[in-house]
């Protein structure tokens, strides 16, 4: 075992050897805001809520991170999914508010619809013009 691999006992460890400053820097520039984004947040998991807060079927909220919008329902089955805020004809925003309830999810643009699960379920409009 090396010397820097070694496991020394608390009492032993000479804390003021560690530099336990972050330079102001960090929290205000742009440029580390967009490394944090690229390479941590776009790839870890992300805490939404709580379950609680979507205790019916159908009861869903909007998640937010940087320029991406995701909406997380409870499903009918129970089970709590998250999409892209997104309709996948136009990519028209389908939640606009921050939380709601409802039995399926309607475009306003050409009235697609998707059900709880995500699931295509109706198109109202198959060829809109504009
Ligand atoms: S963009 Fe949603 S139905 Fe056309």
């Amino acid at each position: 075992m090396t010397e820097q691999t070694a496991v020394r006992p608390f009492g032993e460890i000479d804390f003021a050897a560690f530099n336990w400053q972050i330079g102001t820097n960090r929290y205000t520039s742009a440029q580390i805001q967009e490394l944090e984004k690229d390479r941590i947040w776009s790839k870890v998991w992300q805490i939404v809520g709580r379950a609680d807060e979507l205790p019916e079927a159908g009861d869903w909220k909007v998640y937010t991170l940087f320029d991406q919008s995701y909406v997380v329902v409870r499903g009918r089955d129970g089970v709590i999914r998250g999409f892209i805020n997104a309709c996948r004809h136009r990519g028209n925003i389908l939640c606009a508010e921050k939380k709601g309830h409802s039995g399926r999810f309607t475009c306003p643009y050409h009235l697609w619809t998707y059900g709880l699960d995500g699931k295509l379920i109706a198109v109202a409009r198959p060829h809109p013009r504009g």
